[in-house]
């Protein structure tokens, strides 16, 4: 740790005490505004406090300790939030609310009491009270910690701590601890569901009891209690023999837990008393996508897979992305233009879709070199565990001996394809290029002085200049200005779905989608953002990128890369000049599957999308992508569930919509399978011009299945009747009404590509059709 300065409050400096008046009972009307650093509000006794503390270039809220420099967070008002500048103030209303008010006079909440709040107090066990008129507690920060547990605070079961980003920024970070209703204390990185595969410590005390709680002793003693009060496991011996010392808990940036102590009588250094586990490449996650963990003195360092580099060097989050194109999977040439390189002694997440057992290393890379879908393959004692991108969780372990191959471009690198010509007119090239950059610095220096003369005439011209698309992964957050300008104010409309209406825009040279949303939940601007950054963390080729967003008063828009080739209902449905071959169909099936399978099983939080159909999957040059994912979520349920068609016909909307169940994953399997019978028979699922026993397309394809004439579905087209009668029963497994019977997505897509059995389906109830 940095230098680090002792006072005790009762020796407090001058600067402090002028600052600020010590105050434990803050009554309505007060207020502190970040007029010196750590303006706060104090304990009785100067140790912990209330109020601003730099955090970037402004301010953030929360609880630190004040009484020990460098004085440490220990809680954060909304630290999801960016900070605020100066003028900033923190208020105590007359009726009873704690709010933040920044300069433009927008107010956020600080607590979620409810009730007429009449006094506060900031407590010296670094609790933060909100009291009732009778002095009873209405909300205590104790309740909502963040990363860090003090002592006599309690994690009660269904609670967790969430990492900070890093050790000056408290903004969510990778990792998390929760205290489970099984009675399990374990560490999950953050966006994954709590189940063992992801673990990367736990208490093992899952199934012992309901309900447990995690306590926390002022000796540094942490434990877990049963609701009866018995201990039932220790987690830190504690005892430790200071008496006088201070104590903190914190799930770290890195991933590791630790118990901090600060003795209080001897001048000195926080200290670790304890740790969750001495191997800092243990937290899974650290290392992002395509990458892994090596021990380097101790020190966790990540490395990407060979082929790969650092999609943002110097942030490992980030994770590693290819640096050699890759070539469009088609089987038969896959192996020619890829090579395997190992990277030994590894422990990755499996996360096989076909296994092959009984081979050896050279076996296995033979296996994956000749499946143009393998990507990687995991080789460990005979057994060869096919991949897709990403890997995630990887690390060096001395003690395991899996070998991760990874397929490596040997053919041409990104930018390796100038021929001699081009080399020869080097110089001429180069010295237009400078003459260009000239001319760009001449032009940017002269708008530069035209925006600082004159700054109404020209906003429109400097607005341009700061509109540019966000280099990294993440999405960007625009201004609402911002996207009138891409949009040229809205001019050209390029659709209309149910989610709201969407323009074409232009950012830099690039075109965008820009989707503006008209029905949203009346809730605030945090839920927005947390559904965006879910969306924006997504990636695969099958799924429309998220490219930046806006909120600004009710304004909630979205900037998607731009489809050139329209959605999949204009090509399947509109013209049938443009339909594509039999094949493309199938590729097309076969990419939205992939699309789907990813927001179900491999994204780092399950998306359900809930509304796919054709209208809904857009076309670019090559492949069929995903659009409007997430969304659901960003809506009301009730809005969702209004496509029910005429003549109680189902539409895409899955059966258990109607009947009030839990929608699943199996939901989207359903209306996967409605869109497949349109995309084998280029028709919409309910032609009301067609004779009647043909005008709902899935009873139709029912009744010709079942009666052998599926030749009659494809009309004049030419199809091999055993890849037709496969892809019809593959659909009518996934509209199956009892969403159990559904397969996964996983196997629906297995079953596409042909690798695996797809069994008779189920006899359809005579509702549907009669057999
Ligand atoms: C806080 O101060 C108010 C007014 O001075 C007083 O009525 C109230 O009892 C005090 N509350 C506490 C918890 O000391
Ligand atoms: C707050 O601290 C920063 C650096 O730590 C310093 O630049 C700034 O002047 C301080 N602000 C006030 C109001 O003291
Ligand atoms: C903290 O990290 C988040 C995520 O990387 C970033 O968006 C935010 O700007 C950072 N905050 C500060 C004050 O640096
Ligand atoms: C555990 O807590 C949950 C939620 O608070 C409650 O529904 C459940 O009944 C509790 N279980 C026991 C055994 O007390
Ligand atoms: C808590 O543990 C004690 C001792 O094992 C046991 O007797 C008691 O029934 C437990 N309480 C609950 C609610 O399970
Ligand atoms: C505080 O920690 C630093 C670095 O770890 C160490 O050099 C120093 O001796 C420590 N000071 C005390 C008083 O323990
Ligand atoms: C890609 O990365 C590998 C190292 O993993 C390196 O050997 C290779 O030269 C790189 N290729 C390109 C085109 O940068």
């Amino acid at each position: 740790m940095a230098f680090i300065m002792f006072v005790l409050f009762l020796l407090a400096s001058a600067s402090l005490a002028k600052a600020q008046e010590t105050r434990s009972n803050i009554t309505l009307r007060s207020s502190l505004s970040p007029t010196s650093n750590y303006s706060s509000w104090l304990s009785p006794s100067g140790l912990y406090a209330f109020g601003f503390y730099p955090q970037g270039q402004g301010y953030a809220v929360g609880i630190f300790l004040a009484g020990i420099l460098p004085r440490t967070v220990i809680w954060t008002v909304n630290r999801d939030h960016p900070p605020v500048s100066a003028d900033a103030t923190v208020l105590f209303t007359n009726d009873g609310r704690l709010i933040l008010r920044s300069s433009q006079g927008q107010e956020t909440s600080i607590t979620s009491a409810t009730g007429s709040t009449y006094s506060a107090s900031m407590l010296d066990s670094g609790n933060f009270v909100l009291y009732d008129p009778k002095g009873s507690v209405l909300w205590q920060s104790f309740d909502y910690p963040t990363d860090t547990l003090l002592p006599t605070q309690r994690l009660l079961a269904g609670q967790e701590i969430i990492s900070s980003i890093s050790a000056t920024n408290h903004s969510t970070g990778l990792f998390r601890l929760k205290m489970q209703h099984d009675g399990n204390l374990v560490q999950y990185p953050v966006n994954t569901p709590d189940t063992a595969p992801y673990a990367y410590y736990a208490t093992s005390t899952g199934g012992w009891g309901d309900n447990f709680s995690l306590n926390f002793d002022v000796d540094g003693h942490l434990f877990l209690l049963n609701t009866t009060g018995y201990v039932i496991t220790h987690v830190t011996s504690g005892r430790f023999p200071t008496n006088s010392a201070n104590y903190i808990f914190r799930i770290d940036f890195d991933g590791l837990m630790r118990l901090y102590s600060y003795d209080l009588n001897q001048k000195g250094n926080w200290s670790v008393k304890w740790s969750s586990t001495d191997d800092k490449c243990n937290p899974k996650g650290l290392c992002g996508l395509n990458a892994f963990c090596v021990k380097n003195d101790q020190e966790a360092n990540c490395l990407c897979l060979p082929g790969f580099d650092f999609v943002e060097p110097g942030n490992w989050a980030a994770g590693c992305e290819r640096n050699f194109t890759v070539e469009t999977c088609k089987t038969g040439d896959a192996g020619a233009s890829y090579n395997f390189q190992a990277v030994d002694y590894t422990e990755w997440e499996d996360d096989s879709y076909s296994v092959v057992s009984s081979t050896d290393k050279d076996g296995c890379k033979q296996a994956c070199s000749e499946d143009c879908n393998c990507e990687a393959a995991l080789y460990n004692g005979g057994i060869c565990r096919k991949q897709r991108l990403p890997l995630r969780y990887g690390r060096i372990l001395t003690t395991d001996a899996t070998s991760a191959l990874i397929k490596v471009g040997i053919a041409k690198p990104i930018n390796a394809n100038q021929n001699k010509e081009e080399v020869t007119r080097m110089d001429i090239l180069l010295l237009s290029l400078s003459l260009l950059a000239f001319g760009f610095v001449m032009m940017a220096i002269s708008l530069v002085i035209i925006c600082k003369n004159n700054m109404w005439t020209y906003q429109r011209i400097c607005n341009k200049i700061e509109v540019s698309l966000a280099k990294d992964q993440a999405p960007r957050l625009f201004t609402y200005a911002a996207l009138e300008l891409v949009t040229d104010s809205f001019k050209e409309q390029i659709g209309r779905g149910s989610f709201g209406t969407v323009y074409k825009g232009v950012i830099g040279e690039k075109m965008v989608a820009v989707k503006r949303l008209d029905k949203l939940l009346a809730e605030g601007e945090r839920e927005f953002q947390t559904e965006v950054e879910v969306i924006g963390r997504t990636h695969h080729r099958n799924l429309v990128r998220l490219l930046g967003y806006c909120m600004e008063g009710t304004n909630r828009l979205l900037v998607y890369e731009y489809m050139s080739n329209g959605s999949l209902a204009s090509i399947l449905f509109k013209s049938p000049e443009r339909r594509p071959f039999w094949e493309e169909r199938m590729e097309i099936a076969r990419d939205i599957a992939r699309g789907v399978l990813y927001l179900h099983e491999e994204c780092e939080t399950q998306i359900i999308h809930c509304d796919i159909k054709p209208q809904n999957i857009l076309m670019d040059e090559n492949r069929a992508k995903i659009s409007d994912f997430g969304l659901a979520k960003l809506l009301n349920a009730d809005q969702t569930r209004t496509f029910t068609g005429i003549r109680g016909t189902r539409g895409y909307v899955a059966p258990e919509w109607h009947r009030n169940q839990p929608v699943t994953v199996k939901a989207d399997v359903y209306s996967f399978g409605i869109m497949l019978l349109e995309i084998i028979c280029c028709r919409r699922n309910m032609e009301l011009d067609f004779p009647e026993r043909e005008a709902i397309l899935e009873e139709w394809v029912c009744e010709c299945f079942w009666n052998g004439e599926i030749g009659k579905l494809t009309g004049d087209e030419k199809v091999d009747e055993d890849e037709l009668k496969a892809a019809i029963k593959v659909a009518l497994w996934c509209i199956s009404d009892d969403p159990m019977l559904r397969p996964s997505m996983k196997r629906v897509l297995l079953m596409l590509e042909g690798s695996a059995e797809i069994p008779m389906p189920p006899i359809p109830s005579s509702s549907i059709c009669t057999v």
